[in-house]
């Protein structure tokens, strides 16, 4: 686990970003057991509010309006409190929601990071696999996982996935984050 920027001095959120297939769902919910809070997927959330699937905005209306719908979602759900957040792969993209995530007080944005063949792999074996748009762009990820990689390491932590279970990742998060909470507690 790398610490990259300061932490917040209380953390009433974890948002995780990374890759497709990064395990941001998964750990998530795990995480947000530990914490005993809510967890979110604010693909999902997106997909209940507008009544309709990723796949199906993309089609219909393209990438642009879904990042902003997107874009809407997360800054939506950035007002909650004890909340952990799984954020799309992409979502790190739009401008809004950086500032956003740098910008919401106590809140404690972590990087899931792993080679990128690793996540195409992943992705390619978790079922519904042509429900990602972007992974059916095989020619551009390489350019959108470089051009994301800078963006996703402006989290406060990254932690290397690879050779974790989503168990192990949530537990060193959430190890990670009670000692830090502790430390920064005031006296
Ligand atoms: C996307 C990742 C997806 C989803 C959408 C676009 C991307 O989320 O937001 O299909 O641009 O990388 P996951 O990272 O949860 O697969």
């Amino acid at each position: 686990m790398e610490m990259m920027a300061q932490l917040p001095s209380r953390i009433s959120r974890i948002v995780l970003v990374g890759f497709m297939g990064a395990g941001k769902s998964t750990v998530g919910a795990l995480l947000a057991q530990h914490l005993r809070w809510q967890f979110l997927d604010a693909d999902r959330v997106l997909e209940e509010r507008v009544g309709a699937s990723i796949a199906e905005i993309f089609a219909k209306d393209g990438e642009a309006a879904f990042r902003s719908l997107e874009s809407q979602v997360i800054r939506d759900l950035l007002s909650r409190s004890g909340l952990v957040l799984a954020l799309g792969g992409g979502a790190v993209e739009t401008q809004t929601v950086r500032e956003a995530l740098q910008n919401t007080q106590e809140t404690c944005v972590i990087f899931l990071e792993a080679p990128l063949e690793v996540m195409i792999a992943r992705c390619e074996h978790q079922p519904g696999a042509d429900v990602r748009p972007v992974l059916n762009d095989r020619g551009q990820l390489r350019r959108r996982f470089d051009s994301r990689l800078p963006h996703y390491r402006n989290a406060h932590l990254v932690i290397k996935t690879e050779s974790l279970t989503a168990e192990e990742t949530s537990l060193h998060i959430f190890n990670a984050v009670n000692s830090l909470l502790k430390e920064n507690a005031p006296a």
